[in-house]
């Protein structure tokens, strides 16, 4: 089969491949694995009861249900529900925004897809230009989606001992010139895969400097606020001019919608709404539908503000005290778990690297993501990529009990203690 450069590109194994292979394996055709790996969101009684009331709502209302089937959406969305979003957006975050401000497009992977390849690629002048990652460890999804070569620059952290057994990652400010090669920057808040959340002293710094740059901060809330609302401290979210904010129904805990929404400038927002047209002609209309339900009766805004940070909060605690129980006296720091629904595991000098643990642990039943990948262009150079494992919080507490039992004695053989 000859492949075309881009399709080579496209048809590529990548980490992210890997990960949803590794994903796909544990939940339909493995299910007994200990799943601490790939990013599905947990099942919340409250939000899954919330979801099927929408869901049947729309269902028994047949002029919903004959949209939600028979009728292609707007390019950039239906107006109800960018309306809808529109005052969602400026109640709950004070966001200056109205319905030009924003799209829906099938997922933010696609998202990201269509921003990186709009601002970053060869321009008119046949220069190359890059998407800036000012703080790896980054979420792995974004590696392969660069229509080109050397499409990503990356900067390692500073890396700040915290407490007994914790550390944390701050933006090093000395190593965060933008050359002119640089056509975007991107963070995701909280951070895949550490759960950091950068502070608002370094989201303003990071926006000077795209400011003076004249790029867009593209800032990936994911697991961020309004919703999901995966943050466990006082967080500021304020409207930042000159960023693009994109938001995602996936962790709210409806991945399988692919529903994802982006909030820029109409200049973007059109930009965007034109390349989704062109790749995938219309979004799914359930994702959006849901989403104006949710909006229109209060419940999105209870889910993101108390419902899913209070379950995933409680989830995280679990995890932390097993690993702080089971890792005593091992060389092991957990990153201050500010966000998101995941714990990032450094185990310093890891005597055969996170790669050989990860293998190890599926062998014996467990998943989770060996760190690596994380690291971009990092992890052959910098040991630390090495000795990092990504853990999820989303599985009942005898799954993570079950899985930290077996991955404390895999450590400690390798350490041999
Ligand atoms: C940081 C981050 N951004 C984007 C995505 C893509 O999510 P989705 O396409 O389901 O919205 C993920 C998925 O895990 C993620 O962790």
């Amino acid at each position: 089969m000859k492949l075309s450069r881009f399709g080579r590109l496209l048809a590529q194994d990548s980490p992210i491949v890997q990960l949803m292979e590794d994903l796909g394996e544990a939940l339909s055709r493995n299910p007994d694995l200990l799943f601490l790996g790939g990013g599905n969101p947990a099942k919340v009684p409250a939000a899954q009861q919330c979801f099927q009331t929408h869901l049947r709502g729309l269902v028994e209302d047949t002029d919903a249900a004959n949209s939600l089937l028979g009728v292609y959406p707007a390019p950039q969305g239906d107006d109800r529900t960018l309306r809808a979003l529109a005052g969602f957006l400026s109640r709950e975050c004070g966001w200056p925004v109205s319905e030009a401000d924003i799209a829906i497009v099938s997922g933010s992977q696609l998202a990201f897809f269509i921003l990186f390849n709009l601002f970053a690629g060869v321009d008119d002048s046949e220069s190359s230009r890059q998407v800036l990652l000012p703080l790896v460890p980054e979420y792995l999804g974004y590696g392969a989606q660069g229509l080109g070569d050397d499409f990503f620059q990356t900067r390692k952290p500073l890396l700040r001992l915290t407490q007994a057994n914790r550390f944390k990652y701050a933006l090093d400010t000395a190593d965060l010139q933008v050359g002119p090669e640089v056509g975007a920057i991107c963070v995701s808040r909280p951070t895949n895969p550490s759960g950091n959340l950068l502070t608002n002293a370094e989201m303003d710094q990071l926006l000077t400097l795209a400011r003076q740059a004249g790029v867009p901060l593209l800032v990936d809330l994911a697991y961020g606020s309004p919703f999901p609302g995966l943050v466990y401290q006082a967080c500021e979210n304020p409207w930042r001019a000159g960023s693009v904010h994109v938001l995602s129904l996936s962790k709210l805990g409806l991945p399988g919608v692919r529903t994802a929404v982006v909030v820029a400038d109409p200049e973007v927002i059109h930009c965007v709404a034109r390349a989704n047209t062109i790749m995938s002609l219309a979004n799914g209309n359930l994702g959006p539908a849901l989403l104006e339900r949710m909006i229109d009766s209060g419940d999105l805004s209870l889910l993101g503000r108390t419902v899913l940070p209070d379950f995933y909060r409680a989830r995280r605690d679990q995890l932390v005290a097993l690993l702080d129980n089971a890792l005593k006296g091992l060389p092991y720091r957990i990153h201050e778990p500010e966000g998101a629904f995941f714990i990032w595991l450094w185990l310093e000098n890891l005597p055969g690297g996170s790669q050989a643990l990860y293998a190890n642990l599926k062998e014996k039943g467990v998943l989770v993501m060996a760190g690596e990948s994380f690291f971009f262009e990092w992890q052959s150079t910098w040991a630390h990529a090495r000795e990092c494992v990504r853990l999820t919080y989303c599985q009942p507490p005898e799954v993570l009990a079950r899985a930290v039992e077996i991955i404390a004695a895999e450590v400690r053989r390798l350490y041999a203690v």
